[in-house]
């Protein structure tokens, strides 16, 4: 069984985890941007994994353009954010990107990213300036919402290499 990990990263985060999903199952991890579906034919196991911008995962175009070509291929796909990842956050990141006949096809992991502000692009820093000042006008903040605010002036980082053991199992699992 061939597989490869494809990923769209904007500060390094998901990144990470591409790299140790890789690494862990000695195939290639590749962005987004440098694969064309064509590509992918070779490939039984497409692992993809995403950022979460206001519940979108970045760069999954690339997956939900081509379900049709990828049809009969194992899609394992994995988001990375800030968030604690909570039962009912992660189902709605979920339904908010596939429909529920889309999902049957695929597995979902959330793995737990963290956040950079210094490293966001100038249009994400935007945003997050807002939403800043609307936690700051916020009387009683969640402790989520404590902790975010905490994070635009100390980087938060809560990726560890042992999140991937699951996803790892399953693509273990599927290739025997
Ligand atoms: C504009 C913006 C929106 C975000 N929205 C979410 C979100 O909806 N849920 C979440 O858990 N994290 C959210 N985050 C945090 C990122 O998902 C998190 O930093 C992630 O680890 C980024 O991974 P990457 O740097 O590899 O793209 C957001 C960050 C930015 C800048």
């Amino acid at each position: 069984m061939k597989a490869i990990v494809i990923y769209s990263s904007k500060t390094g985060f998901v990144e990470k985890y591409a790299k140790w999903i890789a690494d862990e199952l000695s195939v290639k991890a590749v962005r987004t941007n440098d694969v064309k579906v064509k590509d992918l034919k070779d490939y039984d196991t497409i692992i993809f994994g995403g950022g979460l911008y206001a519940g979108g995962i970045n760069g999954i175009k690339l997956i939900k353009k081509n379900l049709d070509t990828l049809k009969g291929k194992n899609i394992i796909l994995f988001a990375t954010g800030a968030s604690p990842g909570r039962t009912e956050e992660i189902d709605a990141v979920w339904d908010k990107n596939f429909t529920k006949k889309e999902q049957k096809n695929m597995t979902f992991f959330y793995l737990r990213g963290g956040f950079n502000y210094d490293k966001l692009n100038m249009k994400d820093k935007m945003l997050m300036k807002l939403l800043k000042k609307k936690l700051q006008n916020t009387k009683d903040l969640t402790e989520d919402e404590e902790g975010m605010l905490a994070a635009y002036d100390e980087p938060v980082d809560f990726t560890e290499r042992e999140n991937i053991r699951d996803l790892i199992d399953l693509v273990r699992k599927n290739r025997k």
